[in-house]
């Protein structure tokens, strides 16, 4: 395909028949470029407080197309923007000369058949009332097909995913996708928005948290060999540095390290506006997190996660925690930090078992997060087949788009529900069965993740014994997990009985009964489901033998 010139602008705009795609494929290009969005049908529905179909029955198409042009001569004024028109739009030439001026035009094209079998339940396509709908496509197409022949790039969807029509698109235009550099989370509730800075370790940089004058760096030893001086050397130009290393291990994740911490601080005579850094996996983050809550009831956090659980998971989302005897992760906060910064390098000193133990985690984010597959241009699940040998060689980019995804997932579940009082909950697939092997082996014979797993494939099998959940799609689950060398079969001396027993001190039992989140219906959807019988726990675990 011929590489045409840039429009000046960077702006790429996107027409086609209703149902061809153009504001899903629009979003996910907007997304990977790093470029505004605007759907210019949503644009006028929100400016007018009406539906297309509302404004169309009161004042009338010409009415609308007036609206519509007025809205592309504004947005053919701005600059980095992915427009996605009306299916109309296109066919008014005076439109279509000032956005080919102003933007690289694609049209999207896909057959009316298709479009029908797409567009025919939904009730919002005024031009497509009345009559045989079919026979309207039809006539619709021919009758612009003129118009949405004279762009740029004509596009044929077929049944391309939208990665591949947005890299079509970007490859024609010489559109480069932009390095992963960082991304804000907002959560409600807390009293500051926070960013996600992916850097490389020798750029910390915290300036813009206007903190006091000391910091305290918890680490571990193994971590703090390879990194800490580093960080120290260049946070020392600005700040009193001081650092302290906590014991190894889930069993280090309790009140006496915390303990240790705090009392750290109040030797330091730490104050409120001063900052501890998290510099390690998840057993650091959460306590020290957790010493960051309570001490002067809550002082600046930072988060430096080095293991890829705490990058895709723990460092994002503000739980904080410490285990005691009855049960893990049971004393804790909610307590969002004020950064987190990621550099996926530090993967590559994380011992091998310890990355495994991530990527059960990231396989987790697959079964729930379909609602965010547009960011990535597919189904997650699928990109995460596709990548798996690039993942199991923690190839750098490759991991960044992943780590990325995952906290986009993260977040987006978070700012919805911080607090955990509903769909937060999904967070903990395969958890309730995790935590129970943990327990039962005292956090010693396997990871959180390498239980998490575990417990990723019996939340399947629930699923379905429960009538929820597809076989092959559990054993297209298991392929995912075969292909990352991941092991998800619980061990036979883990009886089935001493499990369901270990279940029952969960934090999600809710009223005597333990809560389990299940996959449901396909892969890419999650529910909580509540009054489970333990038949149906022993059948799900003792087909999760090797
Ligand atoms: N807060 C949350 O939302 C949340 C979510 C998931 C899990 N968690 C918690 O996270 C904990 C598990 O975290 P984890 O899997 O990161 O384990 P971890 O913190 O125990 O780290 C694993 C091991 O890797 C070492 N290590 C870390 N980074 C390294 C690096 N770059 N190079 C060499 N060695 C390195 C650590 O010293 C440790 O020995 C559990 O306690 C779990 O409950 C919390």
């Amino acid at each position: 395909m011929p590489k045409i010139k840039l429009n000046a602008k960077g702006n790429i705009t996107l027409t086609g028949l209703m149902g061809s795609g153009k504001s899903t494929i629009g979003r996910h290009l907007a997304y990977v470029l790093n470029k505004d969005f605007i759907d210019t049908d949503e644009e006028i529905e929100n400016r007018e407080g009406k539906s297309i179909n509302e404004i169309f029955k009161d004042k009338g198409e010409k009415h609308f197309r007036k609206l519509e042009q007025e809205l592309i001569k504004e947005v053919c004024q701005l600059s980095n923007i992915v427009m996605s028109l009306g299916g109309g739009a296109i066919i008014d030439e005076e439109n279509r000369k000032l956005i080919k001026r102003n933007s690289s035009l694609v049209t999207l094209i896909a057959d009316p058949q298709e479009l029908y079998d797409r567009v025919k339940r939904r009730k919002n396509r005024p031009l497509l009332k009345g009559g045989d709908q079919l026979e309207t496509l039809h006539k619709l197409w021919e009758e612009r097909k003129p118009a949405y022949m004279d762009s740029h790039l004509q596009i044929k969807t077929g049944d391309k995913s939208i990665n591949l029509i947005a890299r079509e698109i970007m490859k024609f235009f010489g559109f480069r996708k932009p390095k992963i550099k960082e991304f804000e989370v907002m959560v409600p509730s807390a009293e500051h928005r926070y960013k996600i800075l992916y850097r490389d370790l020798n750029k910390i940089d915290i300036t813009s948290l206007k903190a006091g004058p000391n910091v305290l760096i918890v680490s571990q030893s193994n971590i703090a060999k390879k990194y800490l001086a580093e960080i120290k050397d260049q946070l020392s130009t600005e700040y009193k540095v001081h650092s302290m290393e906590i014991a190894d291990g889930e069993e280090a994740k309790n009140f006496i390290t915390y303990q240790l911490i705090i009392q750290k601080l109040l030797s330091l005579n730490f104050e409120r506006k001063d900052t501890i850094i998290a510099l390690g996996g998840g057993v650091v983050g959460d306590t020290a997190g957790f010493a960051a809550s309570t001490y002067y009831r809550g002082i600046n956090y930072v988060q430096i996660p080095t293991t890829l659980l705490s990058m895709i998971d723990s460092s994002v989302g503000g739980k904080t925690a410490v285990n005691v005897p009855e049960g893990k992760n049971l004393i804790g906060t909610f307590y969002q930090p004020n950064m987190v910064h990621i550099d996926s390098y530090c993967l590559r000193s994380l011992p091998e078992r310890e990355y495994k133990s991530g990527l059960g985690e990231m396989v987790k984010y697959a079964l729930l997060g379909m609602e965010w597959d547009h960011l990535i241009g597919d189904s997650f699940f699928e990109h995460l087949i596709n990548n798996a040998d690039a993942i199991v060689n923690k190839d750098h980019d490759v991991l960044n788009e992943i780590i990325d995804h995952c906290l986009r997932i993260k977040s987006g579940i978070v700012a919805q529900d911080e607090k955990e009082k509903g769909i937060r909950a999904y967070l903990n697939l395969g958890h309730t069965f995790g935590h129970a092997i943990e327990e039962l082996t005292q956090y010693k014979r396997y990871s959180h993740g390498e239980a998490v797993a575990m417990g990723i494939i019996s939340a399947c099998y629930l699923s379905e014994e429960l009538g929820y959940f597809k076989e092959k799609y559990t054993s297209q689950i298991k392929g995912l997990m075969d292909k990352l060398e991941l092991n998800y079969t619980i061990p036979k001396d883990l009886k089935a009985k001493d499990l369901i027993d270990a279940f029952k001190y969960d934090k999600k039992v809710e009223a005597g009964k333990t809560r389990f989140i299940i996959p449901k219906s396909n892969i890419g959807r999650v529910e909580i489901v509540s009054k489970v019988d333990d038949a149906a726990l022993k059948a799900a675990i003792e087909r999760n033998r090797a």
